[in-house]
């Protein structure tokens, strides 16, 4: 949450920020600032509430050159949306923005005596007042002495008034990754903003502090000792951060499923075998463990309740899918015994990470499946399975969630053949059915036209109901979530035989109930529910393979996905769900990209 863009070099600042600043976007949309110095060494601030756009128009009349500078996008946590409390904020000879959230803000105002000072009724403008009265001169000394005394987490960039040329940035949980490139050194809070200009890039350490100028980025930890910063690549291109010709990130994310499926899978596969000798996960991790606890939040604790239908009936031992905000905060039943699998597209969830961190404490084995190579949370877990879904910019996940499954299928494959619980031919069947879920997903993108035209109904509606059976009721789950996120209809996900101890009272004629019955075992009991809200007036929108056998009259809309495995059908019916979503979004007119009180990557509780 919140994007953080710094630049010292021989370009233009002003325009590599605001460039910066719209591919970060993403991460928290509601005001806009950049601070520079001009190249007589003085200080600009302008900040606008409102998107991006606003501050490049705000900015377009502005003559001064500058080369160095920073720029923040806010997702507001401390107060309102106001212009003042976008950032950057100036207190003294600080200029300063800030991800995440200072806990103690409030002693600290008392303690510096700051009331009458701030400007804002953010925690981040108290630890600019804070960093200036430990300033004389000595930035490092400086920041070590804020650092000492701010509690959270925070990603902060910083410019002192008699320091020009020069940003500093620490951090504590809240992401910062910084890259020396041919155009100049640059800082942020994600990977994305830097694609433009290298691939080469190092995570900044927490408690260390970064250094930037035209010509160098040095890196200290706070006693103020050069250390050498370990230099990652990443192989994300320009071309996965733009749009391509798609009118929405959503949609281009959508169809590019297939080809992030096929670079997750493919691999790691050797002799038709799922292989994770490259990733350097050993099979004793996986014959060892009594059970299995998977932890995540959203979409990607979605993708953890498709794996747990499958792994139980396949392992034979107990899965437990938890909530990171839930988990993060309990006494958890796990042990040394307990393989515990973190999911998380940008490895940075502050509650996903809090929650890795527990495990550990408890001594259980930690595997995360990530998607951002160097994520806090891919350098903490003691495996890590990187999903290779490129760059993730619709704030609605979908491509991370296919890969983020496409590797849990993987791994329960791997589990089955280390414990005995598949032969090698079944193993290798499993691999290949998972293969063909690819071209599944490539008809469904085909056939996007058919969502198109069935949301007509949905959006005129207030609530939608969502259900199937097993696994199809995990699949749900997913796709209530990602209609409420972006066409905020209200959306509800249940196993259909619970409907009917409640929750029929709202099935009122015309009420939208989205039914997924791709499960051979209980095909039957489904369509018995699906039977029982079109008693009740629902419109039905009925999601089967091929060749079900169903008495048309009972489904206002039938969508029929390609005849496969059971374990499998979740791939295509994704793509059918993201889309329903999607075209509601885009039947109300709505951000879909950008959808209200949301960003990407929730970097605060
Ligand atoms: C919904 C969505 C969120 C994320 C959740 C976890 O479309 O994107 O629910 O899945 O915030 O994020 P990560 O996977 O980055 O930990």
């Amino acid at each position: 949450m919140c994007g953080i863009i710094g630049y010292s070099g021989p370009l233009e600042a002003r325009k590599i920020l605001l460039d910066g600043l719209s591919q970060l976007e993403y991460r928290g949309y509601d005001s806009a600032g950049i601070a520079f110095f001009d190249t007589g060494s003085e200080v600009h601030l302008i900040k606008r509430t409102g998107k991006v756009a606003m501050l490049r128009e705000a900015c377009a009349s502005m003559k001064v050159s500058s080369h160095c500078g920073i720029g923040h996008t806010r997702w507001a946590t401390h107060g309102g949306v106001s212009d003042a409390n976008a950032h950057p904020h100036r207190a003294g000879r600080v200029t300063l923005i800030h991800n995440g959230i200072i806990e103690n803000y409030h002693s600290l105002t008392k303690e510096f005596n700051l009331d009458e000072r701030l400007v804002s009724q953010t925690d981040s403008e108290v630890a600019a007042w804070v960093l200036d009265h430990f300033y004389s001169g000595d930035p490092k000394a400086a920041i070590k002495s804020l650092v000492e005394r701010v509690e959270g987490s925070y990603g902060f960039c910083i410019m002192f008034d008699d320091r020009p040329g020069e940003i500093y940035g620490v951090r504590s949980v809240s992401p910062l990754v910084a890259a020396y490139t041919r155009s100049g050194a640059l800082i942020a809070s994600d990977l994305t903003a830097l694609i433009p200009y290298t691939r080469k890039y190092f995570v900044v350490p927490e408690n260390h502090i970064v250094k930037l100028t035209g010509y160098k980025i040095s890196l200290y930890d706070l006693e103020g000792a050069v250390v050498s910063p370990e230099i990652m690549e990443v192989n994300w291109n320009m071309d996965s951060a733009m749009k391509n010709g798609f009118p929405h990130f959503m949609l281009k994310e959508i169809h590019e499923q297939p080809e992030a499926l096929k670079n997750t899978i493919v691999p790691r596969i050797a002799k038709g075998l799922p292989d994770f000798a490259d990733d350097k996960i050993p099979d004793h991790l996986f014959a060892q463990c009594s059970k299995i606890h998977m932890i995540a939040c959203g979409t990607a604790m979605h993708a953890g309740m498709v794996a747990k239908a499958l792994m139980e009936p396949v392992l034979r031992i107990p899965v437990i899918v938890s909530i990171a905000s839930e988990f993060r905060y309990g006494e958890p039943l796990i042990d040394e015994e307990t393989l515990v699998i973190i999911i998380s597209q940008s490895g940075e969830t502050i509650d996903t990470l809090a929650a890795l961190r527990l495990a550990k404490s408890y001594g259980s084995k930690t595997l995360a499946i990530v998607n951002v190579k160097g994520s806090t949370i891919a350098r903490e877990s003691d495996f890590v399975l990187y999903t290779h879904a490129g760059p993730e910019i619709a704030v609605a996940s979908t491509k991370a969630y296919s890969v983020q499954l496409a590797a849990l299928y993987m791994i329960i494959c791997r589990m089955a053949l280390v414990r005995g619980k598949f032969t090698r031919e079944q193993a290798a069947s499993f691999i290949m059915e998972l293969l063909d879920a690819i071209p599944a997903m490539e008809s469904m993108i085909s056939r996007k036209e058919e969502e198109k035209n069935l949301v007509t109904h949905l959006i005129q509606q207030h609530d939608t109901f969502f259900m199937g059976r097993g696994l199809d009721y995990a699949f749900s789950l997913e796709g209530a979530l990602k209609l409420k996120e972006i066409s905020y209809i209200h959306a509800e996900a249940y196993a259909a035989g619970e409907l009917k101890h409640g929750t029929i009272a709202l099935i009122a004629p015309e009420v939208p109930v989205i039914a997924i019955a791709t499960q051979e075992p209980v095909f039957s009991k489904m369509i018995s529910n699906v039977r029982e809200v079109k008693a009740r007036g629902a419109f039905v929108i009925l999601l089967t393979k091929e060749h079900a056998q169903v008495d048309e009259a009972l489904a206002d809309v039938h969508i029929r996905i390609p005849d496969m495995d059971d374990r499998f059908t979740v791939f295509p019916i994704a793509v059918i769900l993201q889309l329903i979503a999607y075209y509601a979004s885009i039947g109300k007119n709505l951000d879909v990209d950008q959808p209200r009180n949301l960003a990407k990557s929730v970097t605060v509780e």
